[in-house]
C-alpha cells in the first residue's frame, strides 16, 4: 500500500513497484493524475484528513488483499507561514494528515502484519523532521513527531519480523510546491529528483531481511530554493 500514490515520491515509488511486478494498492484523493495501465494497480480514493475513512478503508484493503505486507506511508503537504497565521481547524487538519494519518495507518498495518510473517513499514519524514527552521513550524512539528513514532514503533516491532524505515529527504522536486511561493533552485544539482528517493526505498525493500536500515537522510547538492515572483 502505498499513499500519495497519485503524485511525486508516491508516484515514482508506484512505477517501480510496478516495474518488479508488485501489486499495488495507492491510496490518494484524485487518481486522475496517475493512470498507469497497469492491472497490477488499484488506485483507492481516500482523504487522509478523515481519519473514520482512513481506518475503515485500510481495514477493508488488507481483509480484501491480506498477501500485504508492505505500507508506504507517503502523503503530506507543505503549509508554510508564521505560527500566529494558522486558525485552529488548520493546524488539526494539517496534523490530521501529516502525523495523525501515518500513525493510524501504521497501527492497522501492525495488527495485520503480526497475523502474518512480518513485513516492511517505511515514513517519508523530511529534514524539518531533523531542524526546525522559521515558518515550518508545523510541518517540523509533524516531521519530527514521526520520527520519534518510527523510531518507537521500530524498537516496539522488530521482533515481529516488522522493518520500520525513515526517509528523510531534503528539497525533492515534485508539484509539493505547488502554491507554497517557492521551490528548489532549476539546476539538476539543487533538488533531489522523486526517483531518487523512490530508488532508495526499494534498496530498503530489498536488504537482506535481518537488517534494518532504519533511517535515511538524503539531500541535493546545493540546497538553493527559488522564491515565485
Ligand atoms: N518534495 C519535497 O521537497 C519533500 C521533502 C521532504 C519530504 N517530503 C515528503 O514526501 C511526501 C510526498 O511528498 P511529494 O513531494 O511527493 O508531494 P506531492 O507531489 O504533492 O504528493 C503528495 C501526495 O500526497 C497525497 N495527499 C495529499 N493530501 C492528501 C489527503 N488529504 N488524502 C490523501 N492523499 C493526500 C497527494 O494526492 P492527492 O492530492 O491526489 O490526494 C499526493 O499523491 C510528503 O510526506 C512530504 O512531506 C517532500
Amino acid at each position: 500500500m502505498v499513499t500519495g500514490s497519485s503524485s511525486g515520491i508516491g508516484r515514482a515509488v508506484c512505477e517501480l513497484l510496478l516495474k518488479a511486478d508488485y501489486k499495488v494498492l495507492g491510496i490518494a484523493r484524485d487518481h486522475s493524475k496517475f493512470t498507469p495501465n497497469d492491472t497490477n494497480y488499484f488506485p483507492f480514493e481516500v482523504d487522509l484528513k478523515n481519519q473514520n475513512e482512513t481506518t475503515n478503508v485500510a481495514k477493508a484493503l488488507l481483509k480484501a488483499h491480506p498477501e500485504a505486507n508492505i505500507l508506504i506511508s507517503n502523503a503530506g503537504e507543505g503549509r508554510f507561514n508564521p505560527i500566529e497565521n494558522f486558525s485552529t481547524s488548520q493546524i488539526k487538519d494539517f496534523l490530521d494528515l501529516n502525523l495523525i494519518s501515518h500513525i493510524l495507518l501504521s497501527q492497522i498495518f501492525v495488527r495485520h502484519l503480526k497475523a502474518r510473517s512480518g513485513g516492511n513499514i517505511i515514513f517519508l519524514g523530511s529534514e524539518a523532521g531533523l531542524t526546525g527552521k522559521r515558518k515550518a513550524t508545523l510541518y517540523s512539528t509533524a516531521k519530527f513527531g514521526l520520527r520519534g513514532f518510527s523510531q518507537a514503533l521500530s524498537d516496539e516491532v522488530r521482533a515481529s519480523n516488522i522493518r520500520v524505515s525513515l526517509i528523510n529527504p531534503g528539497l525533492v522536486r515534485t508539484p509539493f510546491f505547488n502554491g507554497l511561493g517557492f521551490r528548489p533552485g532549476d539546476e539538476k544539482t539543487h533538488a533531489i529528483e522523486a526517483e531518487d528517493v523512490a530508488e532508495v526505498i526499494m534498496t530498503v525493500l530489498s536488504s537482506r531481511s535481518q537488517t534494518i536500515l532504519d533511517e535515511i537522510n538524503m539531500s541535493p547538492a546545493k540546497n538553493v530554493i527559488k522564491f515565485d515572483s
